[in-house]
């Protein structure tokens, strides 16, 4: 009896502090994580609006064929390069682009977690007590809109081959293939984020679950040896989807910065041209 009361006094202790936003039981250093998320997830959102807006007016492509007018490098945020005659000047390329794969981020489920915790503070922590009163996770406008993420995916798994040939003709002066071939620290900048973007990609949940995830039996699937055979390696990719995710986004963006910097002579790109 007297153990059962004191039981029922700790639930009761319990819910009262969890019904006081922000209390915890929790002992460790939880605040640590999403104030290093609003640092990492702010400081990328400023930089590519800043980037992407700009557009012609901080240029972003490098090693420029004079002959051609084809660039050496081009900038990942306007991959593959979309130039519609007539528009304005601060109707920037890159608005045709971003909009794919910053969809497919903001509405990925690593993501969600992320920014739900440290902007929205809903839930502040994992057994912290939240602001709402009742739970309807995201079945209600607009969180419900965070359901077409699998739809996002359809259209952003297309991008890593963009990012794949551009990186391909990096390695070729002017991007012309076939041409003056040669290495540069541009070429081999893009070729990893290329890799990197690939990995988050195949990691994601959507698109694991899209390629074999939902089977129930895969002997008796069509081409079932390939299929499994890419589940395997997706599942790799998805085990570390949280590292992909912060590794390809920091390294965009540095690649991004690093083509601004050729393009605006700020530093000389390393290479075997010796041209830029
Ligand atoms: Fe993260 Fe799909 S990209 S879950």
């Amino acid at each position: 009896m007297a153990q059962a009361a004191g039981t029922t006094r700790r639930v009761r202790n319990m819910d009262a502090i969890q019904r006081r936003y922000g209390q915890t039981h929790r002992q460790d250093n939880w605040q640590k994580e999403p104030l290093l998320i609003i640092l990492g997830l702010g400081a990328f959102a400023v930089y590519t609006t800043i980037s992407a807006f700009l557009g012609d007016y901080w240029p972003f492509e490098a090693g420029i064929n004079p002959a051609t007018g084809e660039a050496t490098y081009l900038s990942p945020y306007f991959e593959p390069l979309f130039r519609v005659e007539g528009l304005p000047k601060w109707f920037s390329p890159a608005i045709w682009i971003l909009w794919a794969p910053l969809s497919f981020r903001t509405t990925c489920y690593y993501y969600r977690r992320s920014y739900y915790r440290a902007f929205f503070r809903s839930p502040p922590g994992c057994a912290v007590a939240e602001p709402a009163k009742t739970y309807t996770g995201e079945t209600n406008f607009p969180l419900v809109l965070q359901n077409l993420h699998r739809y996002a995916m359809y259209v952003a798994i297309v991008f890593p081959l963009f990012l794949f040939y551009g990186a391909f003709k990096s390695f070729w002066y002017g991007g012309e293939i076939g041409g003056e071939f040669g290495i540069g620290v541009g070429s081999i900048i893009l070729t990893i984020n290329a890799a990197l973007l690939t990995l988050y990609t195949i990691g994601c949940h959507s698109f694991r679950h899209f390629v074999a995830g939902g089977l129930n039996q895969f002997s008796a699937t069509p081409f079932r040896m390939v299929r499994r055979r890419l589940w395997e390696i997706f599942t790799i990719a998805n085990e570390h989807h949280r590292e992909w995710a912060w590794v390809s986004m920091i390294f965009v963006g540095v690649a991004d910065l690093y083509v601004h910097l050729v393009a605006n002579g700020v530093i000389t790109d390393l290479n075997t041209w010796s041209q830029f």
